[in-house]
């Protein structure tokens, strides 16, 4: 059997245990594994070569992904589909894992459906993957998260402020609700619970008033646009409350550095998984987490799925902020 692999859409920390532990997995097995650069658009421009075992080392404490990442705008047309599958049949690769998001299980749906057994592993520091509870990359991008926190709280300490921290996430709020709780923040503005600013605002007005002195809020990105910045946010919460406020918005940072030892190990369970699958002779399947454990489902009815939000979570913050 020949495993094309590839890294999809975000890179996230944690994808380069993944390789490894496909690429080994399969080998192990008797299993070629061809490596892809650069996502779907390596691959249809063929960017491709063979994977051994000592290609792969060194590289689980390394964030980033070794095979490079890229969102592909031909792929993403029904021609840069059959392009696609054409490289591969002359590459002889007739199964595929891609690990990325929701974006990349959509494009491994397409190649499914032209006869490719793909696998998908649900990799991005969003958590936003609507089959799962848990992505690689999460734990890593949250813990970066924190630490960037822990320092900001510092000086904001020091100078009686409050600050303003936009944290990623694209469209979802998982990295922020749980920041927001390891920090204890005086709130996260996520799009998935209401919020109303000028509530906050008498929050901190209430809390500075009995004696509190310093403030953070937490913002997931899906909030924010040209219009409403976090910058907006945090003059607007000075103005109102006369407490000194600092926007600071935390971007790419999230996406680098030394996954976890929680990322690296779901990482590696999960690439021996799916090429267990593969072996089994299953494919059109994403590995996913549900209760802890380990499951895969139809890329189709994966993608139909709806995902959960930690509600309760963002409740309870709310409470102990007092
Ligand atoms: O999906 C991961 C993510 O980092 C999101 O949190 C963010 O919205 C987006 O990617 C940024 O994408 P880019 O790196 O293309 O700017």
């Amino acid at each position: 059997m020949t495993i094309g692999l590839l890294t999809s859409g975000g890179d996230a920390p944690g994808m380069n245990a993944a390789i490894r532990s496909v690429t080994r997995s399969a080998i192990a097995r008797g299993f070629k594994v061809i490596g892809i650069r650069r996502g779907y658009q390596g691959l249809l421009e063929g960017d491709m070569y063979e994977l051994g075992a000592r290609d792969v080392s060194d590289i689980l404490h390394r964030g980033g992904t070794m095979l490079y990442t890229a969102r592909s705008k031909e792929f993403a047309t029904p021609d840069g589909v059959k392009k696609a599958k054409d490289i591969l049949d002359r590459a002889g690769i007739e199964c595929l894992i891609v690990i990325g998001g929701d974006g990349t299980y959509r494009g491994a749906l397409d190649l499914s459906r032209l006869g490719v057994r793909c696998i998908g592993l649900p990799g991005t520091i969003d958590n936003d993957i609507v089959c799962t509870e848990y992505t690689i990359g999460f734990d890593t991008a949250q813990n970066t998260a924190l630490e960037m926190l822990d320092k900001l709280k510092d000086t904001e300490m020091s100078h009686n402020r409050c600050s303003v921290v936009e944290v990623m996430g694209r469209k979802a709020g998982h990295i922020g609700v749980r920041v927001a709780a390891a920090t204890g923040a005086i709130d996260c503005l996520t799009v998935e619970k209401p919020y109303d600013l000028d509530e906050i605002c008498d929050k901190i007005i209430e809390q500075k008033n009995a004696g509190k002195t310093h403030f953070e809020l937490i913002v997931a990105e899906g909030v924010v646009s040209k219009e409403f910045t976090s910058d907006d946010i945090a003059k607007y919460i000075e103005a109102k409350t006369g407490v000194t406020s600092r926007a600071t918005v935390l971007g790419h940072v999230q996406r680098g550095g030394s996954p976890t030892c929680y990322d690296r190990v779901m990482a590696l369970k999960m690439g021996y998984y799916a090429v267990e699958l593969l072996a089994n002779g299953y494919s059109n399947r994403i590995v996913a987490v549900k209760n802890d454990k380990l499951v895969d489902y139809d890329i189709e009815e994966a993608l139909k799925m709806q995902k959960g939000y930690d509600e309760k979570l963002h409740s309870v913050l709310r409470i102990l902020s007092i």
